[in-house]
Parts: structure tokens; C-alpha cells; sequence
């Protein structure tokens, strides 16, 4: 039974807009995804992140959230972690349709395509909830001008930890926008690391094996810097980690200011 209640709306506030929920989609007692209307005066670039929030006891509870959309979303959608006794996701996950939550008006991020110079391959690689920009990316066009391929690795631990599973499998066929471009140049590798599933290991191990680089992926068996590209989100442990090993392999972080050729953003801060 569903609960009926009416819709919570919040105070006006001079920091941030109210933005009301739409949709809300639960994946498992951990993970759930919501989308909000999109003010009309909000603009962001896919892969950006915000401030999302509700009200606290003295002041707004907020935290940076990906969006998910691409820029040229109607709607600005969000996948969130539920953090049992978390300021914010323990009552952001009680959220209906109709409800009100506060969101930032300055996007901002690392994860843009402006922080790269120009390649063949781009690979998103992400843990956890880390998956919410490279939902926007891989759902804007114009990744798939400035890239032959599109490759967008999931690491997680429980297979129900897979949000959006079967949208990526099925290469987004059901994106009107994209539909016809990710048929042919995006390509979707989840691994569970803690259960049996199809591929098994952490992204290191898959890049290591050069499970990586099977088909339908095409291209060098390895990661190249002359010709590939990476963006990275996940926890701390993750980022470092990687960030070292591809500076080991004479890849240069890129910036805003100044591109190269990987970008990191945490998905939470530890
Ligand atoms: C740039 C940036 C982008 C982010 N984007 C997202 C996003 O798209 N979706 C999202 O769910 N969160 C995202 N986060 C994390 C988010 O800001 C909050 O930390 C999260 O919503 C939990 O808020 P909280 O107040 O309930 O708990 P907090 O007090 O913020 O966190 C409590 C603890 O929970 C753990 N934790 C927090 N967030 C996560 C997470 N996402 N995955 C796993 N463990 C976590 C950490 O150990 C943290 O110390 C992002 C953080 C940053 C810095
Ligand atoms: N997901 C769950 O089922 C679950 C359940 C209870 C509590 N939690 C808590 O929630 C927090 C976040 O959990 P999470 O599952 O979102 O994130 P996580 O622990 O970072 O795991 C997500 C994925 O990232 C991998 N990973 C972790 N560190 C890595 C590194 N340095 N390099 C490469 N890959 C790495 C994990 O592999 P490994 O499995 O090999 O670590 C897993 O596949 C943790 O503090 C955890 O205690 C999670």
C-alpha cells in the first residue's frame, strides 16, 4: 500500500531555489533516484554537480549531488546513497512526488568534457553512486561527436547496488536523443565485487587482465594517453588510487583552466 500524505513544501530561501520532486525511484534499501523540476533560469554542463537540501533546525541541511540528467534535460534527476542516520539522505529518502527540496543555483564540477583534450576512447570509470555524472554524459549527444567510443565502467559490491542496469545494457535504446549514437558507440561494464555476477573484480583487476578491453570494445588493450581519455568518480580510496596509477602511466589530470587527459571528482567525502 502506498502512504498518501500531503506534499511537504518548504520555506523560501535567498540561498537556494525549491525545486518540487516529481518522480521518485527506489533501487534497494541503499540507493534511490529522484528527479525535480527544472527552473527555468538553471543551467548546468553534463557531468556538473549541486547543492541539494532540505530544511534543517536552524539552516538548511545541504550536499553535493551529480546530476544525472544531460544539460538539456527537462527535468534534473539525482541518484542518492541512503546513509541510515545521515543529516540529509535519512530524511531525503523519505521524499513523494509533489514534495519540495531546496536546490543550489551554482553548478559547478570537474567531470566536463572542457577539462579534456581531444581523444578516441573516453572511459567513465565509477564506483558506487560515483555513477550519477556519467549518467548525464553518456546521455549527451555531444559526447558522441567528440568520441569514437563511449565506455562506462560500474563498480560495486551487491548486484542490487546496480542502478540503471538495464537501461546502460540495453545501450539506452529507449533515449530518444541518443538512442541511435550509444547503439554503436557506448558500451556498458558492470562488475560486482562481494557477489557472483557476470564480471567480478575491481575496475584495477579488469584493466589489469584487459577484461577491460574485450569486445565490443575496439582499440589498444590497454589504456593509451594518446589516444584515450578517463574520467573518475568514486570514493577517496578509489580516486587516489587511480589517480596515481594513471599519472604512473604518464596520463596529465585535467582542469577547467587547464584540460588534459583524465578528471576526478569524489562522490562523497569520507
Ligand atoms: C562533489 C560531490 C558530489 C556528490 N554527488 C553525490 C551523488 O550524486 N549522490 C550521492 O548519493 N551522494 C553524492 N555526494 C555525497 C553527498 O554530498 C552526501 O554526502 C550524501 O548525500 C549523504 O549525506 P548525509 O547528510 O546523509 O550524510 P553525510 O554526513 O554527508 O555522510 C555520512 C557518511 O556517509 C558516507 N557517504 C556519504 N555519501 C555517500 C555516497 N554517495 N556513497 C557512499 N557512502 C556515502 C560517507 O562515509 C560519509 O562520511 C557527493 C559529494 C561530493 C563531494
Ligand atoms: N554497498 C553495500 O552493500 C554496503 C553495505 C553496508 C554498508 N556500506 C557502506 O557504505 C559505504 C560506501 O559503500 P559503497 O558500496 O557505496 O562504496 P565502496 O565501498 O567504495 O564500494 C564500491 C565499489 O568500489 C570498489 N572499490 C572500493 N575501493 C576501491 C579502490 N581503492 N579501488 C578500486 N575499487 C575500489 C569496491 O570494491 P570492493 O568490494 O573490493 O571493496 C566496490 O566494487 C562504505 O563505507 C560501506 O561501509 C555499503
Amino acid at each position: 500500500m502506498t502512504d498518501v500524505r500531503e506534499p511537504v513544501l518548504i520555506p523560501e530561501s535567498k540561498a537556494f531555489l525549491n525545486a518540487k520532486v516529481l518522480w521518485v525511484r527506489h533501487w534497494n534499501d541503499r540507493l534511490f533516484s529522484f528527479a525535480v523540476e527544472r527552473p527555468s533560469s538553471f543551467r548546468f554542463r553534463s557531468g556538473e554537480f549541486v547543492m541539494i537540501g532540505l530544511p534543517g533546525d536552524t539552516k538548511p541541511i545541504m550536499r553535493a549531488y551529480s546530476i544525472a540528467s544531460p544539460h538539456y534535460a527537462e527535468e534534473l534527476e539525482f541518484l542518492s546513497i541512503k546513509v541510515e542516520d545521515g543529516p540529509l539522505t535519512s530524511k531525503l529518502q523519505l521524499i513523494q512526488p509533489g514534495d519540495e527540496v531546496y536546490l543550489g543555483k551554482k553548478p559547478t564540477g570537474t567531470l566536463v568534457t572542457d577539462a579534456l583534450t581531444g581523444g578516441k576512447r573516453l572511459f567513465f570509470f565509477s564506483t558506487g553512486t560515483g555513477l550519477a555524472p556519467f549518467l548525464s554524459l553518456a546521455r549527451d549527444p555531444d559526447v558522441y561527436s567528440m568520441f569514437d567510443q563511449v565506455i562506462l565502467v560500474h563498480s560495486v559490491r551487491q548486484v542490487s547496488d546496480l542502478a540503471y542496469h538495464d537501461e546502460l545494457a540495453s545501450r539506452l535504446a529507449d533515449d530518444p536523443l541518443v538512442a541511435d549514437e550509444a547503439q554503436a558507440q557506448f558500451h556498458y561494464i558492470p562488475t560486482v565485487t562481494r557477489e557472483a555476477f557476470r564480471n567480478t573484480g575491481r575496475i584495477n583487476d579488469l584493466i589489469e587482465s584487459a577484461a577491460l578491453f574485450g569486445e565490443p570494445v575496439q582499440g589498444p588493450k590497454k589504456l593509451d594517453p594518446e589516444t584515450d581519455r578517463i574520467m573518475l568518480c568514486g570514493s577517496m580510496a578509489m580516486i587516489r588510487d587511480f589517480a596515481a596509477m594513471l599519472e604512473g602511466m604518464g596520463f596529465v589530470e585535467g582542469s577547467n583552466a587547464a584540460p588534459g587527459q583524465f578528471v576526478i571528482e569524489r562522490a562523497f567525502v569520507d
